[in-house]
């Protein structure tokens, strides 16, 4: 107990005084032998290479609209669209804004980082969109198509769900630290600016991670397409996404009898650093929320929010 309380207020001093040489050097993942995230969580030498809150969801929305067409922002037909990509515990609690010091998401969502009055508040951002021009300024301008046609928020810009999702997530996945309080900067001297190389790493991750399970398709596949006159049994749609991604996903249904479907959540073990895209399906450890007994609703989507 008292040696890990001094651990934790010994380090900061540590990275500071020392120019971050001690927390950024020999963070080569390539010569530590990958393990499973959450599955031996005594063997994690380098935090930069195996992520501590190991049990990694690949979150999906079916929305039916956007709510902002009149500016031009549709869904992409014949796909779920992304939510994020999201580092719960292993026992399946979950932290969030876990380094302030990369706080871009312009309303926080809980707005402490405990999500109760007495946590750490976390403040707004106010200094507007940096996710664009950050990737205009590094030339990615492919992933920032890919992003702009298939992460759509709803109600509001999308960048502000991205940097909504980036400052709550990923702060919270070890293996994008930047050295705040004492953490390691997993990207070293080699980056001029390790939050910047941080935010571009994990926007990579998430469209690697999400290629990997097209909901859209697989369901289509089994005959279930959107549909306004029939409603379908969650067990069927459960059983169709289990055999496809390999583990049984969570289902997210809102409305008053929990019957229109609108989120898909699927849970993984990294091997290794979430970045190198290695996930093995495990099963969901929070229980779809769907209605059981009644049909649910996977609804066409509105007459022109769909490209
Ligand atoms: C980094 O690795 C080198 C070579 O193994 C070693 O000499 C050095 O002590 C290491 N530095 C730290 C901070 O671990
Ligand atoms: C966890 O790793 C340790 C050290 O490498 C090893 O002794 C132990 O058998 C491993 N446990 C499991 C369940 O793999
Ligand atoms: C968080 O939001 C609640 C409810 O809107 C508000 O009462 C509280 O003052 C806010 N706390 C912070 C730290 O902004
Ligand atoms: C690194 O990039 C972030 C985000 O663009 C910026 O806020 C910060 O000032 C930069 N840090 C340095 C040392 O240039
Ligand atoms: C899932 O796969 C099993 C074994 O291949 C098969 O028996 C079952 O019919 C499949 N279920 C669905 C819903 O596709
Ligand atoms: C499922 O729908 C039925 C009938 O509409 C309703 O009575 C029941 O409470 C619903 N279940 C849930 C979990 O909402
Ligand atoms: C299907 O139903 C949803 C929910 O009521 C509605 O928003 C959407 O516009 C409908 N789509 C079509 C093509 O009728």
């Amino acid at each position: 107990m008292f040696s890990k309380k001094t651990l934790f207020t010994v380090l900061p001093v540590l990275a500071s005084t020392s120019a971050n040489a001690w927390a950024s050097d020999n963070h080569t993942c390539a010569l530590t032998k990958p393990i499973y995230s959450c599955e031996n969580t005594t063997t994690i030498v380098d935090t930069c290479c195996t992520p501590t809150q190991g049990l990694v969801l690949v979150t999906q929305f079916w929305d039916t609209y956007t709510g902002l067409e009149s500016e031009g922002s549709v869904l992409p037909k014949d796909s779920w669209t992304i939510h994020g990509l999201w580092p719960d515990r292993c026992d399946g609690s979950y932290g969030q804004y876990c380094d302030l010091s990369r706080q871009y998401d312009p309303s926080p969502s809980p707005n402490t980082t405990t999500g109760k009055p007495d946590g750490t508040p976390v403040p707004a951002w106010e200094g507007g969109n940096i996710i664009t021009p950050l990737l205009q300024k590094y030339g990615k301008y492919d992933l920032l198509a890919y992003m702009e046609n298939y992460w759509k928020s709803q109600g509001s810009p999308d960048w502000t769900f991205w940097q909504h999702e980036f400052s709550k997530h990923a702060t919270c996945f070890s293996t994008y630290d930047v050295g705040f309080e004492g953490a390691p900067d997993c990207y070293g001297s080699l980056y001029q600016n390790s939050t910047e190389a941080s935010i571009i790493d994990f926007l990579d991750s998430v469209i690697k991670a999400q290629v990997k399970y097209p909901t859209y398709a697989w369901l289509a596949a089994e005959g279930i397409t959107p549909s306004n006159s029939t409603g379908y049994d969650v067990k069927q749609i459960q059983d169709v996404l289990t055999n496809a991604s390999g583990g049984e996903p969570y289902l997210g249904c809102y409305g008053p009898t929990k019957q229109i479907l609108s989120e898909v959540w699927y849970y993984s073990h990294s091997l290794g650093r979430p970045q190198d895209g290695n996930l093995k399906p495990i099963d969901q450890t929070t229980k779809t929320n769907c209605n059981a007994t009644q049909p649910i609703w996977y609804y066409e989507r509105a007459q022109g929010s769909e490209y």
